[in-house]
């Protein structure tokens, strides 16, 4: 089975100006990159406009479009500058892989059908590391993978071919510059990654990720020193321990001299780590940090550590703040050679949680977001949830961190905390389906990341468009239709799911679907507390003190229920069903009206797919119309066992008197 080309199939639309400009192409390096351009320059001439060759110049004299490599301080390493000027356009950029960028940007606005003539834009990325996070297995399986299994692994070999080549080619379109390929739970064989046997494949596939300006990364054990080293030990001050990560990193690197670095979990969920030997985060982390130095590599150390064995009837242990008690004393600790890599939220990626408060407090610590395109708790890529509103919200808000560049974006974009290379990275939701994203609206969580990672003021609206018309081609009311349906599909995905940030309330272990008890009673630190009162995580001052590790305002606000924004109430605060939001309703009349309306808004998206039927095509409009079937029967399940739980703990009717069980 051939797979398909998501927003790189140049046949989408018809293309008429443009063509113009490829007469004579002047590229003046020679290189894996350039060889590259001229491919895709080639693919995109004959599928755009049939032009079987292309005429590559060595002087640009006469050329109609010029690749040329400067020095413009202003565009730093990755940043491009397109013009068009008197019949000839100009791509310019400081290295090869701004060049690369500047094509694809270059192409896509052809075939958006910008106006070329004169055009003129700089464009350079606010973020310096844009990664993706592979959790792929060594067997082919994908942890949280819901679009078919890995195309790296298979059996434990690693695959390198044509459909690795075009993942390269999706990645550098949309500016993704690092991956790490495989799952950050290092077990059992996988270990065996960074022995003899493997490294001349990954070798090969640094090689090919060269030739699209993307680093290769990958996830390690920490205590492969034992597992594979033989010693008894992974204590991070043993000598022995020392000394072999150091000729392990020797051996890896003589094989692979570029590659970026290794992405740990440590000390989380059952993975080792330096908590052992009675060493902090810090120590575990420097000593691989000193082993890859001489390499000029990086660890990127995860801050996803708490306490997993939690007992439910203790209420002042809190997993939300375990990162920060971890992290927070340790500012300035780590190695500069370390990223500590931190989710985008103290829980776990859920539909809303307010964000991790490491972001403004941390100033003397390299640091990355981590979040996560595969849809684990946001639908599984079988409910559509375009998440670039949410992540858009996030890099937007104000870390109150006491400068005056103080968002989350401007932090990732070493404006404020001292940053410096750091940026940002989303655990993939791509896999070995056809379409690579199981959901074809899913493409748009994977194309927009890209596009977010680049520039957080990139908008979501303008991203899902861009996206829709490469994706789908250029149809007015295809365009209309699906913007729509992305644009609404989070906040119907937050209406008919846990409410009032409470999160979590899903299946345990499977993630999809309801079980509102399923975790409630269990060892992993994600409870709502329900009873017949009200519902709700103390997290104020008087409960688990969570709320006051914010700068101020924020803190304050966050403290106070009154002042606690609606959608974050029961993430911070205990409350009785009739507590008044904002809106006026009571929270008990909010859950019931948002679960109602959650199911309408599917049906609402369910009809804006029908109206287009007939502008797609057969097989994509069938894949989607499917997962809407079952998406809608996971918007009722959602609605009625939310509904019917909290109508039986509270024995309050719904105002309206709609149908509860
Ligand atoms: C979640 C997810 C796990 C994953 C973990 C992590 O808990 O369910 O599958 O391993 O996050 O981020 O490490």
């Amino acid at each position: 089975m051939r797979w398909e080309q998501m927003w790189l199939s140049y046949q989408a639309n018809d293309i008429e100006s443009g063509k113009e400009y490829f007469k004579q192409i002047y590229l003046a390096t020679d290189n894996i990159i350039s060889q590259n351009m001229k491919k895709e320059l080639l693919l995109a001439a004959s599928q755009m406009w049939g032009m079987e060759t292309l005429n590559f110049v060595e002087d640009k004299t006469n050329a109609t479009l010029i690749f040329s490599l400067g020095n413009n301080e202003k565009y730093k390493e990755e940043g491009f500058h397109i013009y068009e000027k008197s019949g000839r356009i100009v791509v310019e950029g400081n290295t090869q892989k701004a060049l690369l960028y500047g094509m694809f940007e270059l192409l896509k606005d052809i075939r958006m059908h910008a106006v070329l003539k004169n055009m003129d834009k700089v464009s350079v990325p606010d973020k310096e590391l844009r990664m993706l996070n592979h959790w792929d297995n060594f067997d082919g399986s994908i942890e949280r993978g819901y679009s078919g299994n890995s195309f790296f692994f298979d059996g434990e070999h690693i695959l390198i071919n044509e459909r690795t080549r075009d993942y390269a080619r999706f990645l550098a379109s949309i500016g993704i510059n690092a991956t790490v390929i495989n799952n950050v739970n290092v077990k059992a064989q996988a270990t065996e990654f960074i022995t003899e046997p493997y490294l001349e494949k990954l070798a090969e596939l640094q090689e090919l990720f060269n030739g699209y300006g993307i680093q290769l990364y990958c996830s390690l054990n920490y205590a492969a020193c034992m597992d594979i080293g033989g010693l008894d030990t992974a204590d991070p001050f043993d000598e022995n321990v020392i000394n072999w990560w150091k000729e392990r990193m020797d051996l890896v690197y003589r094989y692979i001299p570029n590659l970026g670095g290794f992405l740990v979990k440590a000390d989380s969920e059952g993975r080792p780590g330096p908590f052992t030997y009675k060493r902090n985060q810090a120590e575990g982390a420097n000593m691989l940090a000193k082993a890859i130095a001489p390499h000029n590599g990086t660890i990127i150390w995860r801050c996803f550590v708490y306490n997993c064995m939690q007992d439910w009837r203790d209420r002042k242990t809190d997993r939300a703040r375990a990162a920060y008690d971890y992290f927070y004393d340790l500012d300035g600790q780590f190695l500069d050679n370390v990223i500590l890599q931190i989710k985008n939220g103290p829980i776990d990626f859920q539909v809303r949680e307010p964000f991790m408060p490491l972001f403004g407090k941390l100033k003397h610590t390299r640091h990355m977001m981590e979040v996560q395109i595969a849809q684990e708790y946001t639908g599984q890529q079988i409910d559509v949830c375009y998440l670039m509103p949410w992540f858009f919200e996030i890099l937007h808000m104000h870390t109150y961190c006491g400068e005056t560049a103080d968002t989350i974006g401007d932090i990732l974009s070493k404006k404020s905390c001292n940053q410096m290379g750091c940026g940002i990275a989303a655990v993939t939701n791509t896999g070995d389906d056809s379409n690579w994203t199981g959901h074809d609206l899913a493409g748009a969580n994977f194309y927009g990341f890209g596009k977010l990672a680049w520039d957080s003021n990139a908008t979501p609206q303008e991203i899902a468009k861009e996206w829709i018309m490469l994706t789908f081609g250029d149809k007015q009311d295809v365009l209309k239709a699906f913007e729509t349906i992305l644009m609404m599909s989070h906040p119907a995905y937050e209406k008919y799911t846990a409410p009032l940030g409470i999160g979590f309330m899903v299946t345990p272990h499977y993630h999809y679907g309801p079980n509102i008890d399923g975790y409630e009673y269990a060892r992993w630190g994600t409870y709502h507390r329900a009873d017949h009162f009200g519902i709700g995580n103390d997290r104020s001052q008087e409960g688990t003190g969570y709320a006051m590790l914010y700068h101020e305002p924020l803190a304050k606000q966050y403290n106070d229920k009154k002042k606690c924004p609606d959608n974050l109430l029961l993430f911070f605060h205990h409350v009785p069903y009739f507590h008044v939001l904002s809106n006026g309703k009571t929270v008990i009349q909010h859950i019931y009206d948002t679960h109602f309306e959650g199911v309408k808004d599917v049906e609402d998206m369910i009809q804006l797919l029908t109206s287009v039927k007939d502008a797609l095509d057969e097989t994509r409009y069938k894949r989607m119309q499917q997962r809407f079937d079952l998406q809608l029967e996971n918007a009722k399940e959602w609605r009625d066992q939310i509904n019917s739980y909290f109508y039986r703990k509270s024995a309050v009717k719904d105002e309206q008197g709609r149908t509860i069980y």
